[in-house]
């Protein structure tokens, strides 16, 4: 990698110190209140210290102009402007429902310039908090010092990696085919990632403490406007793995509208090279597909093998489609925001979907992938009977 230029290292380092003690200063003063979701009228000199040393950063980093140091250190100063817009939002420095234009002017332009120089969207993703974070000394970039904080980062970056891995291996059965011999190798790989990630994801169900993630942590996550426009929040999804494993799988389909809508709109807050292997995804036949089409084969060792681990790694993806909406939505968004003051609820939703529409589409979601029999939507329920009919 390229020099980092001293204004680069200067915001850097703003970033990994003095940002996080502001931020964590003000949710300690949050969290004293009855009502914890109140930001209004808190802490208004430590936000004002946010707002205007970021933004002393940020403006000798536009003066400086393209200084074209590579893909990754635009792709980091990118997630870097984009850690501080995020924390203007949650602050409520900025509001989208209040605003036409982001008043973080400086920041916009910067991020504008580079994300659309790079191709993906002017804001942070979830690729700069977890899989592209580089480390310093055993500590990665954060919002605060929370331990509820890293334990989500963390568990985000295991629970992806292992999606990934997962991905990976299915891919690498596409130029062998479902009859190779060592496409039984691959099937287990995936099939032992999946068990990684449904491991990964209990431990966060379990340790995760409730108040804190929604109260301190997810408000981080909230949509905000780069100039003019809203962009939706970061969330664990943005990466191209889990729709890889999706399609390969047949279990979900890039012609069905409501999945290829959630693709669309899904591929700017992704990594180039993610777009890329979605994309190229898109275009080929599942491995459900190349299954089916060899039930003629049933009496064959090879048939008999792969078919069944092709099934096992079906049901671990169900399975941990389930986990997700079952267990960690349900714990940390739902029930939470029963609670939630009225007040608040608007602004929970604003510029994203209303919470039940959102929810409505994750169910979809869970139950294309765990295959169940539904009347509204196409699932693969059929699909796998007919696998599972073939079998000894
Ligand atoms: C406290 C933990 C978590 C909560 C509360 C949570 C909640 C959510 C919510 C509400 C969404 C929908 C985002 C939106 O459209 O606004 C979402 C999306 C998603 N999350 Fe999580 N999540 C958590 C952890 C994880 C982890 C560890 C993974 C593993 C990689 C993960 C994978 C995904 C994926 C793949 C999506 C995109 C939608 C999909 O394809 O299912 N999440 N999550």
């Amino acid at each position: 990698m390229k020099h980092m230029t001293l204004n680069v290292e200067a915001f850097d380092e703003w970033l990994r110190t003095r940002f996080v003690e502001l931020n964590n200063q003000l949710e300690a003063l949050y969290w004293l209140q009855t009502d914890r979701a109140n930001v209004q009228g808190v802490g208004e000199d430590l936000k004002q210290q946010l707002e205007s040393e970021g933004r002393r950063h940020i403006a000798a980093l536009l003066e400086e102009g393209n200084t074209d140091e590579g893909f990754d250190a635009a792709f980091d100063l990118l997630g870097n402007v984009g850690l501080y817009m995020a924390a203007c939002r949650r602050h409520e420095i900025t509001e989208p429902s209040r605003e036409t234009h982001s008043p973080l002017v400086e920041a916009s332009a910067l991020a504008m310039h580079i994300g659309a120089s790079i191709g993906v969207t002017p804001r942070f993703a979830t690729a700069h908090l977890t899989t592209h974070n580089m480390a310093r000394g055993g500590k990665y970039k954060r919002f605060t010092d929370l331990d509820d904080e890293r334990l989500f980062v963390d568990y985000n970056t295991k629970g992806i990696l292992a999606y990934k891995r997962a991905a990976d291996a299915l891919l690498k059965i596409l130029p062998l085919g479902v009859s190779h011999p060592i496409t039984a190798d691959l099937l287990k790989v995936a099939r032992q990632a999946l068990q990684d990630v449904m491991d990964s994801n209990s431990t966060l169900f379990h340790e995760l403490d409730t108040d804190r993630f929604f109260y301190c942590v997810r408000p981080y996550y909230k949509p905000y406007r780069v100039g003019s426009q809203v962009y939706r929040g970061a969330n664990a999804g943005d990466f191209a793995g889990i729709n890889v494993i999706d399609m390969l799988l047949g279990l979900c389909h890039a012609n069905e509208q409501s999945y290829s809508q959630m693709l669309v709109d899904k591929f700017l807050y992704m990594m180039p090279e993610d777009q890329a292997i979605l994309r190229d995804c898109m275009r080929r036949t599942s491995l459900m597909e190349h299954f089916l089409r060899a039930t003629g084969s049933h009496k064959d060792a090879w048939y008999q093998e792969n078919v069944r681990l092709f099934l096992e790694v079906c049901e671990l993806h169900g399975q941990t489609a389930i986990q997700h909406h079952d267990q960690l939505v349900k714990k940390y968004i739902s029930e939470p925001s029963v609670n939630m003051e009225q007040q608040h609820m608007a602004k929970v939703t604003a510029s994203g979907p209303p919470l039940h529409v959102l929810i409505g589409a994750l169910e979809k979601l869970r139950d294309r992938r765990a295959a169940i029999r539904r009347s509204d939507i196409r699932t693969a329920w059929n699909d796998i009977a007919c696998l599972k009919a073939s079998l000894d």
